[in-house]
């Protein structure tokens, strides 16, 4: 199947490992010029020396914290320099922390709606008249805590679920600009994130971090955590010309494991 990605100008938000970091190397091997983003300089300048192998187009870095706003509009700005628009674009963030409703403050609400909802809706502001210019994707990652609320997440499950009416009503509005939007949302994909819940678990629990892991993926019907490469495929497929025909839509890589239809 002809994906169309040669080429493409992408931006991958917060790629600097995990998630981002898989979406962004399979960008590359399928020919698309990347933008990697994120805070850390170092780890970004690590992972675009990693994708050089792969590389076709180009692939650029710039530092950024989703939380501010100028920082934002900087990154766009690099983008735009250096491919000469976007058509693509990857909103991802951090986790914001665990905790259940009595543990979060005013501060901990601002911090994780400036994180995981803000940030997405300013940088699609800051993108959107290069989307517009040809057509567009926009994916947005979230959890599967967008159909299931996770236990001791009540931060991620409260702004995941506006992404989904950000995404769906931005669907619409965006249709006559052939801007498809679509939302992501991983089960259990074994990066950094992951391992940190477990330890959380593990610490609360008084059971080792292995035992955490180990029931966990006994929950899962396929048996294991996923791979990033496993979520990173359904992203790209979803922002390539081989999708013509989806948008408004959430897709779950998760194994099996929620239980709603
Ligand atoms: N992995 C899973 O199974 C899973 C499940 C449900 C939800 N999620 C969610 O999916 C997202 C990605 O997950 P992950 O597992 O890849 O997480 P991760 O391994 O913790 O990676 C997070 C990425 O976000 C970047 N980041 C964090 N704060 C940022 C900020 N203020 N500005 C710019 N970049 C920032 C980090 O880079 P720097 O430190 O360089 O900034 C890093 O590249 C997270 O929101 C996570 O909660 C993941």
């Amino acid at each position: 199947m002809e994906m169309g990605l040669k080429g493409k100008r992408v931006l991958v938000v917060a790629s600097s490992q995990g998630l981002g970091k898989a979406i962004a190397e399979l960008f590359v091997r399928e020919g698309a010029n990347v933008m990697l983003a994120s805070r850390n300089q170092d780890r970004l300048k690590s992972v675009q020396s990693q994708l050089e192998e792969f590389r076709q187009g180009k692939v650029g870095m710039v530092t950024c914290d989703i939380t501010q706003p100028d920082q934002i509009q900087h990154m766009v700005d690099e983008t735009v320099k250096e491919f000469g628009g976007i058509d693509i674009l990857v909103n991802n963030a951090g986790g914001p922390p665990a905790g259940g409703f009595e543990e979060i403050d005013d501060d901990a609400w601002q911090a994780a709606f400036e994180l995981n909802l803000l940030s997405y809706i300013r940088i699609i502001r800051a993108t959107l008249p290069y989307l517009k210019e040809d057509g567009g994707r926009i994916i947005n990652i979230a959890s599967s805590s967008i159909r299931e609320p996770i236990p001791g997440l009540i931060l991620s499950n409260t702004f995941r679920m506006g992404i989904l009416g950000l995404a769906k009503t931005l669907a619409d509005e965006l249709a006559p600009f052939h801007i498809l939007v679509n939302t992501v949302a991983p089960g259990r994909i074994l990066t950094d994130r992951i391992s940190q819940l477990d330890e959380i678990n593990a610490n609360k629990k008084e059971i080792s971090k292995e035992e955490i892991k180990k029931r966990a993926e006994e929950r899962i019907p396929l048996g294991r955590s996923g791979t990033p490469e496993e979520f990173a495929k359904v992203v790209v497929f979803l922002a390539s010309e081989a999708n013509t025909y989806m948008t408004g839509s959430s897709f779950f890589v998760d194994g099996g494991k929620l239980r709603s239809v």
